[in-house]
């Protein structure tokens, strides 16, 4: 017998198989109830004791070899079927989608970089503020109906604690802690109450620029003004600033830049105007820089304020302001070229 387990442990070990049925056939010719290793575990019981002791131990090993066996082949052979034969391996992988950036942050973007080839610096405020950063450090009177109800949220009808409805506040906020020169950019997220609609929503986007020093002009911010232009929308655009109001900068003014669609020659965009309005600026009011504690009679400064899905409306021709928030791939996989 023990020559009989030699025998078959060599053969064991040298089988083959080449598809699943051949495998099961092994598989019942060794393994299964009537299989020769079976009939040998029969025979073994019949044994006298002392041969019992001999033999126990090669018996069990060839019971291991062919089970171990049979299960190698087994897997080699499923491992092979899930190889194509056809697989060319050396074929580059399918592109990866590795998503794009948003519209909204590109022109961000965008809008610091020029800036900041202008010496100007990101600064950043909460989004939760109060009244004195949102509207009386910046000269809002008590009655002003931008504090009302229908324009601001109010957290939890506290009248001091708001979500900001400007980036103007981080003017304030910058200027009671730093000294001039003062050069910041102040890009952010602001809230109005308002119906949501392709041409308003509840949330926007805004930059604030604001550079305070001694004997800042309305002429630099109107050549500041014009860099940006002909930067963000090509050398040829023009730029024209209008008369115009906010509490905070005396004189005010709100800028157009030549319509960057039909070059200024009027079309259905601009209204056949040849302009289109981008953002609103003045000379720092004096009340504003004393209010945050920088001395009027020493410093002048220029601020400016735009919204930045008007900008990239403009740029990208987006007409509908929600888009901008819906996180539709069909829309937001268009700007892919932007990244460039
Ligand atoms: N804060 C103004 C708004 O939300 C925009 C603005 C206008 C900002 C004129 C300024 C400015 O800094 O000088 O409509």
């Amino acid at each position: 017998m023990i020559e009989q387990i030699k025998n078959l442990k060599a053969e064991i070990a040298s089988l083959q198989a080449t598809s699943a049925d051949e495998v099961e056939a092994l598989r019942i010719k060794y393994l299964s109830k009537k299989g020769v290793i079976n009939q040998l575990m029969a025979d073994f019981r019949q044994l006298p004791p002392e041969q019992k002791r001999e033999v126990g131990a090669p018996l069990n090993e060839l019971k291991t070899l062919a089970t171990d066996t049979i299960n190698a082949l087994k897997e080699a052979l499923t491992a092979a079927d899930d190889m194509d034969p056809n697989l060319d391996l050396s074929r580059s992988v399918a592109p990866l989608p590795l998503g794009t950036r948003h519209p909204l942050s590109l022109v961000r973007e965008e809008i610091i970089s020029i800036f900041s080839r202008l010496g100007f610096t990101v600064a950043e405020g909460p989004e939760i503020e109060d009244d004195w950063h949102v509207f009386s450090a910046l000269n809002f009177a008590p009655d002003h109906p931008a504090r009302d109800m229908q324009d601001t949220f109010f957290i939890m009808r506290d009248p001091d604690i708001l979500l900001r409805t400007h980036t103007s506040s981080v003017q304030v906020r910058v200027m009671e802690h730093a000294k001039p020169p003062i050069r910041i950019l102040a890009p952010g997220r602001v809230y109005r109450n308002e119906a949501i609609s392709a041409r308003a929503h509840c949330f926007f986007h805004q930059v604030e620029g604001l550079y305070v020093d001694r004997n800042v002009s309305f002429a630099d911010l109107k050549q500041s003004l014009l860099y940006f232009a002909q930067e963000m929308f090509g050398p040829d655009t023009k730029i024209r600033l209008r008369p115009s109001y906010f509490p905070f900068t005396e004189p005010s003014a709100e800028m157009d830049i030549s319509c960057n669609l039909c070059g200024g020659k009027g079309c259905s965009f601009c209204k056949h105007t040849g302009w289109v309005e981008i953002l609103g600026c003045g000379m720092v009011d004096p009340a504003v820089l004393d209010a945050c504690g920088i001395d009027s009679r020493q410093y002048t400064g220029f601020a400016f304020g735009m919204g930045i899905e008007r900008i990239t409306n403009l740029k990208y021709q987006v007409k509908d302001l929600r888009l901008f928030s819906e996180n539709d791939r069909r829309f937001l996989e268009q700007f892919q070229a932007a990244h460039l």
